[in-house]
């Protein structure tokens, strides 16, 4: 049964970022308080899975009081403990899970697990208060490239994923090629803005006709070999319009792939999701793209985009109302499935 008034806190450790919210309802986020490591992991070029998962027993508990507050509760008043399972980093799951697991005993509550790709595309809720489904989801992150037919609040459908690397991993592999920091999403997306997308033409690995699955591995070289041989020629390079290419060759595929997926199933309401949702280019060509067949997109804004805990308490809302509790013997997966 559905509570519109319950009050969720959820807690978000997957990866790099420290994360609680309070959630009223499904769809309503009282607080989102995030705690990024990501200066942390900069030096090193990439997440270190040890130093993530002490940075989060550092942190959690300061970014759940910092929640509650901003949503101007207290422990007493929570109906419900969230919590991402998995997939993920094992020693980051199982900071966020113990800590979850000692709220909900200690304050006498019940405790849901979430599947963290599934809480990225129930972000969408927060923001389009009448969006139900089905619907087509993308799910472009770090570690996910997923095409989901989402017929259910808990109904998911893959319909196509990547076969090598996922589409944050190409942006962040190819930003390391560039010299850009990490992460490298957001610095291609920031160096693409003074590029020519068609300064540099690489390939776009759209596989088999018909297939729904991606492959970003190659652009990812292409990126790496092109830089290689204007090296090797002693000719210097233009970052950007690099970054604008490769950007440009990502973005082409996964919009012909989205479309492609929302006709074959007939369905007219697309949802973005995931890191790389955040992308500029990829929101504009989507978007367009969507219009011109009649399409409609649903963009969370970016900051609902990249990991967080609101998106943690909307999949534990609705997780909650259909399946009921887990137990406290809840553990954590780092290669869940959808
Ligand atoms: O969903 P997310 O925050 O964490 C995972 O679940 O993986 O996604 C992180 C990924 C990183 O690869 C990051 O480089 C990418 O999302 N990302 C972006 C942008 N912002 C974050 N990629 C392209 N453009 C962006 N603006
Ligand atoms: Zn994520």
């Amino acid at each position: 049964m559905k509570n519109e008034r319950l009050l969720t806190l959820a807690i978000e450790t997957s990866c790099d970022e420290t994360a609680a919210a309070v959630l009223r309802g499904g769809r309503t986020a009282l607080s989102n308080v995030i705690a990024s490591q990501i200066d942390i992991h900069r030096v090193y070029g990439g997440v270190v899975p040890e130093i993530a998962s002490r940075c989060h027993l550092e942190q959690v508990n300061a970014v759940v009081d910092r929640a509650l507050a901003d949503a101007g509760i207290r422990f007493g008043d929570v109906d419900l403990i969230g919590v991402t399972q998995g997939p993920g980093l094992v020693g980051a799951l199982l900071v966020g899970l113990a800590t979850a697991k000692a709220y909900a005993l200690a304050l006498n509550k019940p405790i849901v697990g979430v599947h963290h790709i599934k809480a990225h595309i129930c972000a969408a809720y927060i923001e389009h208060a009448t969006l139900k489904p089905p619907f087509l989801a993308l799910v472009v992150s770090g570690g996910h490239t997923d095409l989901v037919r989402v017929c259910g609040y808990n109904a998911y459908t893959v319909l196509g994923r990547t076969r090598d690397d996922a589409a944050g991993e190409a942006f962040d592999k190819a930003a390391r090629a560039l010299g850009l920091p990490y992460p490298g999403g957001p610095a291609i997306d920031h160096a693409a803005r003074d590029g020519n997308p068609g300064a540099v033409v690489f390939k776009r690995a759209l596989l088999e006709k018909d297939s729904l699955d991606f492959s970003f591995s190659g652009v990812k070289t292409g990126v790496r070999n092109h830089l290689n041989t204007e090296k090797q020629a002693g000719r210097s390079v233009n970052i950007a319009d690099i970054a604008a290419s490769f950007q440009q060759s990502v973005v082409e595929v996964i919009v012909a792939k989205t479309v492609r997926a929302a006709e074959r199933c007939g369905e007219t309401k697309v949802v973005m999701a995931g890191g790389v949702a955040a992308n500029s280019r990829l929101r504009a060509a989507l978007e367009e793209a969507c219009r011109e067949r009649g399409l409609c997109l649903y963009r969370p804004s970016p900051p609902l985009c990249t990991d967080n805990a609101a998106m943690v308490g909307a999949a534990a809302y609705f997780k909650y109302a259909e399946q009921g509790a887990d137990g406290l013997d809840l553990d954590a997966f780092p290669n869940l499935p959808l």
